[in-house]
């Protein structure tokens, strides 16, 4: 297995806009981690590279926000979700299923929801090397998405 290692917030925030660079309408990205790995610092790359230049802040409490960039973001933070009934309220489907940029932490809670093409990142501190740290794994799912594993595996 291959990682991507960072050694600082700005170095997961420029993978981050990499990633917002090369993102398609309807692509799909997952972002798992601890509290505190660094999943809202990656998706602010992510809006970055999507040219928005508002603050990006963690949707803890609403479950998602929007921005407007060269595609439209949907940020969702599904750590206070508590049950299948909240997601279909939200009307998640035509957010996923939209031609925006979909970017999820805490993926964990859409268990049992089959999600066909997307990329998953997971963040890891990596104590053994320091406390700004962090190893990052790739799953790709789908072709465009093996492609665009490619080009950040390279980057
Ligand atoms: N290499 C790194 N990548 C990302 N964040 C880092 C890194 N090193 C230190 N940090 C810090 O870790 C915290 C990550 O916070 P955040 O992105 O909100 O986490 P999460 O959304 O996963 O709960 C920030 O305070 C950030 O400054
Ligand atoms: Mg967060």
């Amino acid at each position: 297995m291959k990682y991507i290692y960072t050694g600082s917030e700005a170095d997961t925030e420029k993978l981050g806009k990499k990633i917002g660079n090369l993102a398609w309408p309807g692509i799909i990205i997952l972002i798992k981690g601890d509290l505190g790995a660094g999943k809202t610092v990656l998706a602010r790359g992510i809006a970055k590279g999507l040219g928005i230049d508002e603050p990006i802040t963690s949707p803890t409490f609403t479950l998602i926000h929007q921005y407007n960039g060269r595609l439209p973001l949907y940020h969702f933070d599904m750590y206070r979700l508590y049950d299948a009934e909240e997601l279909y309220d939200l009307g998640f489907e035509e957010y996923f299923f939209g031609s925006g940029v979909t970017v999820v932490e805490w993926p964990e809670r859409l268990e049992g929801y089959k999600l066909y093409g997307h990329l998953q990142i997971t963040i890891e501190k990596d104590f053994d090397l320091g406390t700004d740290d962090r190893r990052i794994s790739i799953d790709a799912r789908g072709e465009l998405y093996e492609e665009l594993k490619k080009e950040l595996m390279i980057l």
